[in-house]
């Protein structure tokens, strides 16, 4: 039986990387899929690999809430011709920021809380009644480690992706009387498009590597594995939770490796 079978998803920020790999895996589980991204010519070719009967490419600006209403309009019409209805909303579209405060552009500052906060609660918006109409839903919202914690240089990447993990949260506690579980997934260094220009630098790459437990970046394939877990019925009793999946990149307290100084000192 597949995990998603019978199930109908909206995968915002679908057209590469994480939310690419996740709509690959949502139809080898038997889902139904609308991709929803502003690049349409990778949307669109996605689209067209997989399939008219399996997914549908939808254009919307996550910044524009207007856009984020036509899109789950739009999806509900679509589900409800294969009677269906919306069950799953992965709420994935986001983009980088970085500066330290004084230096923030405040129009980048708004930019980076409305693609990755603000569109969350919006599409949430509009998603929720129609999940609470059909006794439940789940909704997975990629959020960061950098929402756990705080970052070098990323002021506003932090800021937004801490308010995804606890509007998460706040979400799982008001909606789970509705049969809706919530989840926030909080990835490491994966190796998609946006992280691409520094992967592509191998002292970045061997600098970031050295700081995770499994000492590689992960893949977009890794984080689908998670997002399709959550989305399932397998995980029937999570929710409000935020699910790190960073190779072991938070594991540690941030002290150095203290054996592997004491060494060096003993060797001095
Ligand atoms: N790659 C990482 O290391 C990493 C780590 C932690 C969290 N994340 C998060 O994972 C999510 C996916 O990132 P990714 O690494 O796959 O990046 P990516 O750049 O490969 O994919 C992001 C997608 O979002 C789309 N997008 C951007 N702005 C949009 C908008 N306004 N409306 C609709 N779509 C928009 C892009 O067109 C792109 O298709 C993001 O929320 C990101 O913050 C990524």
């Amino acid at each position: 039986m597949p995990r998603l079978g019978e199930k109908h998803a909206i995968v915002t920020g679908a057209a590469s990387g994480i939310g690419a790999a996740t709509v690959r895996q949502f139809v080898d589980e038997g889902a139904r899929v609308v991709i929803a991204d502003v690049n349409d010519d990778a949307g669109r070719g996605l689209a067209d690999a997989l399939g008219s009967e399996l997914v549908r490419y939808i254009h919307c600006d996550v910044a524009n809430p207007a856009e984020i209403e036509a899109l789950i309009a739009e999806s509900q019409r679509w589900f409800e011709s294969m009677s269906g209805v919306l069950n799953v909303l992965v709420n994935n579209a986001g983009i980088g920021g970085g500066g330290e405060v004084p230096d923030v552009d405040p129009a980048l500052w708004s930019r980076v809380m409305d693609v990755d906060l603000n569109a969350v609660f919006h599409a949430c918006r509009f998603a929720i009644p129609i999940m609470r109409a059909a006794d439940g839903g789940s909704i997975v919202n990629t959020a960061s480690i950098s929402g756990l914690g705080g970052d070098w240089g990323m002021a506003s990447y932090n800021a937004a992706k801490a308010g995804v993990i606890n509007l998460s949260r706040t979400m799982a506690l008001d909606h789970g009387k509705d049969g809706i579980r919530v989840n926030a997934l909080c990835p490491g260094y994966i190796d998609t498009p946006l992280t691409a220009g520094l992967g592509s630098d191998v002292a970045f790459l061997e600098k970031m590597s050295a700081g995770v437990a499994l000492g590689r970046p992960g893949t977009p394939e890794e984080m689908a594995q998670v997002i399709t877990f959550l989305a399932s019925d397998e995980a029937s009793y999570v929710t409000g939770a935020a699910v790190v999946a960073d190779g072991g990149r938070t594991a540690h307290t941030g002290q150095p490796n203290m054996p592997a100084v004491a060494q060096r000192l003993w060797n001095d």
